[in-house]
């Protein structure tokens, strides 16, 4: 069972800004909105791109290599070529640290 792991702390990111991080030796970003984190893997459903290099504009990150996107907030596929979601993982915030807790694979 997994659990909330430390991922980042707050003064790394900023809003609109995304991040790249490994957790639990696993890659995904973490994104700030406002005041809200949210967490995706580092992985396009289309054909496996990496998201963390793609445009990050409102609650979508674009892939960098057919331009799929995803909802930052869920993970849902939010257009072609992708039809399937990426995966979503849970964030929360103690004090400085923003923390991740990877979903069941
Ligand atoms: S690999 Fe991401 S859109 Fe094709």
């Amino acid at each position: 069972m997994s659990e909330f792991i430390k991922a980042a702390t707050r003064s790394e990111l900023s809003s609109g800004d995304k991040l790249l991080v490994e957790v639990d030796d696993q890659l995904v970003i973490l994104f700030q909105v406002g005041d809200d984190y949210f967490c995706l893997d580092d992985v396009c459903t289309h054909d496996g791109g990496t998201l963390s290099d793609g445009e990050f504009e409102g609650f979508a990150i674009a892939c960098p290599r057919h331009g799929a996107k995803f909802d930052v907030r869920c993970g849902k596929a939010l257009c072609m070529p992708a039809t399937q979601n990426t995966g979503s993982h849970e964030v929360k915030v103690d004090g400085d640290d923003i923390l991740v807790k990877l979903a069941d694979a």
